[in-house]
């Protein structure tokens, strides 16, 4: 039998590179095939330790050439995709919305093209053929200061990345009723962890702490995100891409909400104790600073679904978790040093020097 090729986008972002890892390890019976541009977010580094494994190949091209997405499918005849290529970052969208339709609705829909055109031939060397959209709780809006978002939860994205992945969504589904192309979502609430790019909350205040620097807090740090394990975020993905059912939504979260202020206080005390500081002494670099404009209150996700349906669980405490992450970006300075040289620092001043 041929070995099963699964096509994975964005492979060597922050969750992506996670998701590689755990099939390559998980499934050296299939190859899987990483297909990413390699944007600012995009690094080889996080896949150093898989990279020479047989199973695993590297593939550098832009989902948002149609032309070269429809050769690649062509030639490879890929059994399943699961794609994570986007861009990611909230604030980045506030300030140039195009770049996130191009890669988020385009590229998107230029993937489910290609795997129509592959699949519904009845090409396929498998009949399991898939396609796993990932997704993010953003689309879902805001919530007040209660209740949770469900599958059923209406569609109400307010900033230019939410909207942009609710379009993508929109596309997968309308996929799946109109050609029947074998597709499932999942929305997934925001993920901390190893290999996070320090533009998003968590390690741009590691990175910050570390160095001395303020820590910018938007508003009045009210703002409540349900908090995941990257690597739990992986598994699920796993079992959703191999047990989910077709034209389903499965809501993914940790049952782990935070108030912004309540996270980076913990986050200052671990600091404090891992840097040998005072107790104290990082929460003093607390800086309140200019809100994100259309900032979403409150996310929080039900993953009953996931849980009964699938039986997938969180596996850590976010204390624990944290800890762990705060580890891995001490004991990875190089990663952190390197990813925040050259461009970064460009990006930094833009957004934080005059907030
Ligand atoms: P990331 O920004 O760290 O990585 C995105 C990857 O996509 C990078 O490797 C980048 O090089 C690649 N990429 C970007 N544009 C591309 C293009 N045109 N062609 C090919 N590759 C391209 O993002 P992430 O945080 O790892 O998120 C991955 C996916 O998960 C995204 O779809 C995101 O919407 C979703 N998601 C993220 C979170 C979160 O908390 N980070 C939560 C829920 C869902
Ligand atoms: P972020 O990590 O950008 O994820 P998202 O916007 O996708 O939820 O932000 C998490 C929360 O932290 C969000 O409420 C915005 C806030 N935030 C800050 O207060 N300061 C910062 O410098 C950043 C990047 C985010």
């Amino acid at each position: 039998m041929p070995m099963k090729k699964i096509l994975i986008t964005g492979g060597a972002g922050f969750i992506g590179s996670h998701v590689v890892r755990l099939f390559v390890n998980k499934y050296p019976e299939c190859r899987i095939i990483n297909l990413d541009k390699l944007t600012y977010a995009g690094n080889l580094e996080n896949l150093r330790d898989i990279e020479a494994k047989p199973n695993y190949e590297f593939v550098k091209g832009d989902i948002t050439d149609a032309g070269f997405v429809n050769e690649l499918f062509e030639q490879r005849r890929f059994d399943g995709v699961i794609h994570l290529a986007a861009e990611s970052h909230v604030d980045r969208s506030i300030s140039n919305p195009l770049e996130f339709v191009m890669t988020n609705v385009v590229g998107t829909v230029n993937l489910l093209n290609a795997a129509r055109q592959l699949w519904l031939k009845g090409d396929s060397a498998f009949s399991a053929s898939r396609f796993y959209h990932v997704s993010t709780d953003e689309v879902y809006g805001s919530l007040g200061d209660t209740g949770l978002f469900t599958e059923e939860t209406n569609y109400d994205p307010h900033s230019p990345y939410s909207a942009s992945k609710a379009s993508s969504d929109h596309f997968v589904r309308a996929y799946y009723d109109t050609y029947k192309l074998p597709a499932v979502i999942s929305n997934c609430s925001n993920n901390y962890g190893s290999f996070h790019f320090p533009e998003k909350l968590i390690p741009l205040a590691i990175h910050n702490i570390k160095n001395n620097k303020p820590i910018p807090v938007y508003g009045k740090g009210e703002n409540v995100r349900d908090w995941l394990f990257v690597e739990d975020h992986a598994r699920a993905i796993d079992v959703i891409f191999h047990k989910g059912r077709n034209g389903e939504t499965y809501n993914i979260g940790g049952n782990n909400e935070w108030k912004n202020i309540d996270l980076i206080r913990l986050l200052c005390e671990i600091m404090d104790r891992k840097l040998g500081r005072a107790q104290g002494e990082s929460a003093k670099l607390i800086n309140f600073v200019l809100d994100r404009a259309g900032h979403d209150l409150r996310y929080a996700i039900d993953s009953s679904k996931l849980q009964q349906e699938l039986g997938w669980k969180p596996s850590l405490r976010f204390e624990e978790g944290l800890e762990k992450t705060v580890e891995w970006y001490l004991t990875n300075e190089s990663w952190l040093n390197n990813v925040t040289s050259g461009d970064y620092k460009k990006y930094y001043e833009g957004q934080y020097e005059r907030r």
